[in-house]
């Protein structure tokens, strides 16, 4: 289990055991790869980040991850692994988030992208993003670091 604070100074806590916090978390966070890329979207009031969401009402986890990354870039999962799941003490609330990694097979241009601005590929995530204005917070504490690492080991 790792411990930190995030961006907001709200602790996380990050575990790659299964599901360790909730069976039914309540949001989704999906690590895309697309040919030789990585998929984020680009949130509108946010910047930079990988797709993901709220669970709705009646959905699994697992379909919440399909559905978010098509609505927020196109892109048709392949192949969906869960990684892990992280707990964040908020200042109202508490949010309880897996984290999937996805291989993305086509993606295919939408009328709309929700929240967002649609799919953006980059070869490599920068160094720094906690300093770097066009990356959203989601993107700005450990959770990213760690999950990069265990997804390198794992595939
Ligand atoms: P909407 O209902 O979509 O407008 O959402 P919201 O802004 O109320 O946010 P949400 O329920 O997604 O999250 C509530 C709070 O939890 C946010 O303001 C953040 O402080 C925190 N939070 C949500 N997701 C993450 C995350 O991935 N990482 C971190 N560190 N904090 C998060």
């Amino acid at each position: 289990m790792y411990i930190f604070r995030d961006y907001y100074n709200n602790q996380v806590k990050l575990s790659f055991d299964n599901h360790p916090f909730s069976d039914q978390p309540k949001h989704v966070w999906v690590i895309c790869r697309y040919k030789d890329r990585w998929l984020l979207t680009k949130h509108k009031e946010r910047g930079l980040e990988f797709p993901g969401g709220k669970v709705e009402e009646g959905e699994t986890a697992k379909q919440a991850a399909l559905r978010e990354v098509k609505e927020e870039t196109g892109g048709s999962v392949d192949n969906l692994h869960y990684v892990g799941q992280y707990f964040v003490s908020g200042k109202s609330e508490n949010v309880i988030k897996n984290v999937y990694y996805a291989k993305i097979d086509k993606l295919v241009q939408q009328k709309s992208y929700f929240e967002t601005e649609g799919p953006v590929l980059l070869e490599s995530i920068p160094e720094n993003i906690k300093y770097n204005q066009q990356f959203s917070f989601i993107m700005k504490d450990e959770v990213l670091k760690h999950c990069m690492d265990h997804i390198k080991n794992v595939y």
